[in-house]
């Protein structure tokens, strides 16, 4: 979800604004992803590069979570919308934290739509603590082989969610910036001009429809 700073700093608002711009965005691309049947997003919100930036904006990001949260939470559950986060979230702000623990709680029953909130995330640091823990979880057994994908992907964040079919990068940057390089290996990349907040339906709808004019063959014929 890229380019809210530049969208704010366009039309001469604070980059915050832009922030705030961008959580409506979220909120109207679930409404829209459950219209259309769409039954798993992950969202790139916060990086584990991201604590880079200034401690004012880093501080604003999160108390935009919160506030997401805060007003969302009982239209998600009503939707059918089952939060569910990837990155260690044990740096978060406390406050995040237990937001964020009461948005997975309530909503772990839901159906209709996985939505994946990547907070302090980054795929380079998943999959080294997968390392970790598939090497631990061999701890004191002879080990003659490499662990086969499903072994190793037990220890991913969201084992649970399925690779990742279309990728959306928005705000004109062509790049992956560190984001599920495991689960995107096959994935179809889609690129746009148009920053987070002005990203829209018809936007979603416009890279489904290219997402489905591309041949995925996965490496066969
Ligand atoms: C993306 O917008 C939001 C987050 C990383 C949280 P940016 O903040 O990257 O916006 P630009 O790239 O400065 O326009
Ligand atoms: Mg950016």
């Amino acid at each position: 979800m890229d380019g809210n700073g530049r969208w704010a700093l366009a039309r001469g608002r604070k980059r915050r604004e832009g922030h705030r711009a961008g959580t409506e965005t979220i909120e109207r691309l679930l409404d829209h992803l459950l219209e259309i049947k769409i039954p798993f997003v992950s969202l790139y919100a916060f990086s584990t590069e991201n604590w880079k930036r200034p401690p004012t904006e880093v501080k604003a990001i999160f108390e935009l979570l919160d506030e997401f949260i805060i007003t969302r939470l009982e239209k998600l559950v009503r939707q059918g919308v089952r939060v569910v986060a990837s990155g260690d979230l044990s740096r978060l702000p406390p406050k995040s934290q237990a937001l964020l623990k009461d948005a997975i709680d309530k909503t772990k029953h839901a159906k209709r739509l996985i939505a994946n909130f990547c907070l302090n995330y980054g795929s380079r640091d998943e999959i080294h603590r997968a390392a970790f823990f598939y090497a631990q979880s061999k701890k004191n057994k002879v080990n003659t082989k490499p662990p086969s994908e499903k072994e190793f992907r037990r220890f991913l964040w969201r084992p649970d969610l399925p690779d990742i079919d279309l990728l959306i990068r928005t705000a004109g940057e062509v790049r992956l910036s560190n984001f599920m390089l495991y689960q995107a290996a096959y994935a179809e990349l889609y690129f746009t001009e148009k920053t987070w907040p002005e990203f829209e339906e018809k936007d979603i709808d416009d890279a489904i429809t290219e997402f489905s004019r591309r041949k995925r063959k996965f490496g066969g014929l």
